[in-house]
C-alpha cells in the first residue's frame, strides 16, 4: 500500500500538524504531508511546515474574519486537488467549511476537536467542558460535513477533567491526548482510503 497523501488546514500553533509530522517521522504513519496552508499569514502552523520543507501557503479569504468565502474554499480544493492530496485534515482550522472544498473530497475532510462530541462543539471545548462542571471530557475526530462540528465520528480518546484544572491545564491535557489520536485515526483511514 501506498503512503496516504495528506493536505492540511490549520490557523493556529499547529501543534497537531506536528503530532502528524512526528508520527510520520518515527515511522508510525505510512504518510506525506503534501501541502499544509493557513487564513493567518503570521500562524506557527506556517513556520513549522517551512521548518520541515513542506510546501505551504496562505489562503486568501478576502479581508472577511471568520467566513471562508467561496471564491477561497475552490481555490483551496484546487491547490489540494494538484498536489495530489487523498484526505484534508483540519488541524485547528477555525473557519466553517462548506461546499466547494467538501464536494472536491467527498468523505475525505477530517477535523479534530477538543471535546467527545457531540458534547461542547465550538469555540474553547475545554472552557465549555470546565463550565459544565463534567468530570470527563476529551478529543474526537471526526469527518467533517457542513455543520459545526456535526460530521460523523472516527474515533474519540477519553480525558478526565481533574478538580485544580484551569482552561490552560485542561486544553493542554487534551492537546496530548489531540496528538496520539490524529496520527491513529489518520491510519485507520488510510486503511479505508487506499486499502
Ligand atoms: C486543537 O485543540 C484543536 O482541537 C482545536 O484547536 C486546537 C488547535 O491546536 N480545534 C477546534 O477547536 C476546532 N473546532 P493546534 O494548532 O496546536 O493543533
Amino acid at each position: 500500500m501506498r503512503k496516504i497523501r495528506l493536505g492540511v488546514l490549520g490557523s493556529g500553533s499547529g501543534s497537531n500538524y506536528q503530532a502528524l509530522h512526528d508520527a510520520i517521522s518515527r515511522g508510525e504513519l505510512d504518510a506525506e504531508i503534501v501541502m499544509v496552508m493557513s487564513d493567518i499569514p503570521q500562524a506557527r502552523i506556517l513556520d513549522r511546515a517551512q521548518a520541515h520543507g513542506i510546501p505551504q501557503a496562505v489562503i486568501d479569504c478576502c479581508g472577511f474574519a471568520s467566513k471562508f468565502p467561496e471564491s477561497a474554499q475552490r481555490s483551496v480544493a484546487q491547490t489540494m486537488l494538484g498536489t495530489g492530496a487523498d484526505l484534508i485534515c483540519l488541524a485547528g482550522f477555525m473557519r466553517l467549511i462548506k461546499r466547494p472544498l467538501l464536494d472536491a473530497f467527498p468523505q475525505r475532510v477530517i477535523n479534530i476537536h477538543p471535546s467527545l462530541l457531540p458534547a461542547f462543539p465550538g469555540l474553547a471545548a475545554w472552557q465549555q467542558a470546565l463550565d459544565a462542571g463534567v468530570t470527563e471530557t476529551g478529543c474526537t475526530v471526526h469527518y467533517v460535513d457542513e455543520g459545526m462540528d456535526t460530521g460523523p465520528i472516527i474515533l474519540q480518546e477519553k480525558v478526565p477533567v481533574l478538580r485544580e484544572d484551569d482552561a490552560h491545564s485542561l486544553h493542554q491535557r487534551i492537546q496530548q491526548a489531540e496528538h496520539r489520536l490524529y496520527p491513529r485515526a489518520v491510519d485507520l483511514l488510510r486503511v479505508r482510503l487506499l486499502g
